[in-house]
């Protein structure tokens, strides 16, 4: 999603933005820009499409100067366009980034307009610009005009200006989207994304919502929302170089399938308690407290969720509701009988998942974030935080965070099934005995990428496919299609295999690759009873399993078999042939494994 960065010191610039930007890449955009101070100049380039481009520009335009702001930009208000790129300027004095969105600009910008301003994007954030302008023009200093933009704007914003009548100031502001500050000694960085900073700042500050102030060299200087001087703690910035790095893998995405073995592993330790046992983290005091638990989660840690569902209920027979972040907080939801929300997101910053955190805060419900960047804001502001230990995750596409929300998840059910009663002591040990075998598991299951790149190649000849499971099976057959979905841009649908009958199989035609998943659970019988009932409407039938469950099938094109586990760990190991599919299809298909269009890693807009 949309990245600001931001410099001011005594070295030029634009170099330091663009490379700030490139730490940004990850989270998807569509254009990039800078703008710096150089003198009594104020020089901006931006391009549409990749960071290349805006490097090209910048080749043949460099821009001098030691202030300056930059910007990937995901588009929301108006198309994919130079003139719609940030950077915005308003009358060659002042440049604006923008995350978010300005709710009210359509007023704004009819008021400005009224007063004689000309707009040259569709943006909201524009407005941002002709504010600042008409604020620096009545001669006020940088913070007054800031303060009168602020008072100016509803929705949500992260925002950087500088402007030619405060050199070596940046002014930034925070409502709803993420901004920190890096310190450092002689110059100052901002960044939407820490990430951004790790290179050059060893410490971030993280302004809070409705704070804003100036950064110049020295420092920043933040104010609050009742207008006093703030001052927000120092964190170490847990980003690391090794974000940018491949590994000599052509894809993050490739890499990070690759890593599932260790971030699975890390993640069970992160879990285990001083006794050995699986705690999830969580005293036995806290576990005991949990009466019911409310998930809340968007995309695939949706997906996440609605497994540990399963397990939790099935474990320790606690009431579990899953909501999509989205929905949540619009629909008046009641407490019912839940006394925690557990809040599942990779990023930590997803606006959605943030905000319906927020409302179940409000409903009284104690706040538990599962969070694979821990410095994020989710993690900041959950009452207890149960960390993923997946290591940065680049490509967009959700892969060893997903297999990690997963471990925790089942760590949790296992520790709150004990803790209530429910499992023996006995069951629970097998249990743990059972998921430490999985990070072998899923080394064993990477061996399967030559067998599906051979599937991959069938299923991008199809217009659609679909994948089927049932029970715990269920979720992942929708995490399967999404992952299709955002990568080879191959329309897939997952559906619960014993719906199939209500509706769906009207879908079925000679030809239509069906991904079918099975496991050696109780409904296994059935599962492929409804496997059945597709092939024979001429679908094209490929199994991927677990533990044998493939040998009482004989009317499949292809069956992927993965090593035998325990069938409550499943959706687990099948994630990582469903993965493999997707990386093989994008593959096939010459489509961007990292970045696929129109998708960003974090998604910080409604
Ligand atoms: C995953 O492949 C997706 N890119 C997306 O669905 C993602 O899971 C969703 O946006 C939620 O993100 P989060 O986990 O960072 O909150």
């Amino acid at each position: 999603m949309c990245g600001i960065v931001g410099y001011t010191g005594s070295d030029t610039a634009a170099p330091l933005l663009l490379e700030a930007l490139r730490r940004l890449e990850y989270r998807g955009y569509d254009s990039a820009g800078i703008a710096a101070l150089a003198g009594d100049h104020l020089g901006l380039v931006r391009a549409v499409g990749k960071l290349d481009n805006l490097a090209a520009r910048l080749a043949e335009q460099p821009l001098a100067g030691t202030c300056g702001i930059g910007h990937t930009r995901w588009a929301t208000h108006g198309g994919v366009t130079e003139a719609n790129a940030h950077p915005h300027s308003a009358d060659g004095r002042i440049a604006v980034v923008h995350n978010g969105i300005i709710e009210n600009y359509a007023a704004l910008r009819a008021e400005l307009e009224a007063a004689g301003a000309n707009f040259a994007s569709q943006t909201d954030s524009e407005v941002l610009a002709h504010l600042f302008a008409a604020g620096f023009a009545k001669g006020l200093g940088p913070l007054a005009v800031l303060q009168g933009v602020l008072a100016r704007i509803e929705g949500a914003w992260a925002l950087a200006a500088v402007s030619l009548d405060a050199p070596g100031v940046i002014m930034i502001a925070r409502n709803a989207s993420p901004l920190a500050v890096g310190l450092a000694d002689g110059f100052s960085l901002i960044a939407s994304d820490a990430s951004a900073m790790a290179q050059n700042c060893g410490q971030v500050l993280y302004l809070k919502d409705d704070d804003y102030g100036l950064v110049t060299p020295a420092g920043p200087q933040i104010y609050d929302r009742n207008n006093q001087p703030a001052n927000r703690e120092a964190l170490r910035i847990s980003a690391s170089p090794v974000m940018v790095d491949k590994a000599g893998y052509r894809h993050f995405m490739e890499k990070e399938i690759h890593e599932q073995p260790d971030s699975v592993a890390h993640t069970l330790a992160a879990m285990t308690g001083p006794d050995g046992q699986l705690t999830a983290g969580l005293q036995t005091a806290q576990l005991k407290a949990v009466s019911g638990l409310v998930l809340l989660a968007a995309g695939t840690s949706h997906y996440a969720a609605l497994i540990g569902k399963y397990w939790i209920e099935r474990l320790a027979g606690l009431p579990v509701a899953v909501e999509l972040a989205s929905e949540y907080h619009y629909r008046q939801p009641v407490a019912g009988p839940f006394s925690h929300a557990l809040v599942i997101s990779q990023s930590g910053e997803s606006l959605d998942t943030l905000m319906a955190m927020r409302h179940a805060a409000a409903m009284g419900l104690q706040t538990l974030g599962l969070v694979n960047v821990p410095d994020s804001t989710i993690a900041r502001e959950a009452e207890a935080v149960l960390p993923t230990r997946a290591g940065p995750e680049i490509g967009v596409a959700s892969t060893k965070a997903f297999t990690a929300q997963l471990t925790v998840l089942f760590a949790v059910a296992l520790a709150l099934g004990r803790t209530h009663g429910r499992l023996e002591k006995q069951q629970a040990g097998q249990l743990h005995e059972a998921v430490l075998t999985m990070p072998g598991a899923i080394g064993r299951a990477l061996s399967c990428v030559p067998q599906i790149q051979q599937i991959a190649k069938q299923l991008v000849l199809s217009h659609s496919v679909l994948f089927l499971g049932r029970d715990l099976l269920y979720p992942l057959a929708l995490e399967g299609a999404l992952k299709l979905k955002e990568i080879s841009y191959l329309h897939a649908e997952g559906f619960a295999a014993g719906e199939m009958k209500h509706g769906p199989i009207a879908l079925i035609e000679p030809g239509l690759p069906v991904i079918g998943l099975v496991s050696q659970d109780a409904l296994q019988a059935k599962t492929i009873s409804n496997l059945r009932e597709a092939e024979a409407r001429g679908a094209d039938l490929y199994l991927i399993s677990c533990g044998a469950a493939g040998e009482q099938v004989d009317f499949a094109r292809q069956i992927v078999e993965m090593p035998a586990c325990n069938p409550l760990l499943a959706p687990l190991l099948l994630a990582i042939p469903a993965q493999i599919l997707a990386w093989q299809a994008a593959l096939e298909k010459g489509t961007d494994v990292d970045q696929p269009r129109n998708l960003a890693k974090s998604v910080t807009v409604e």
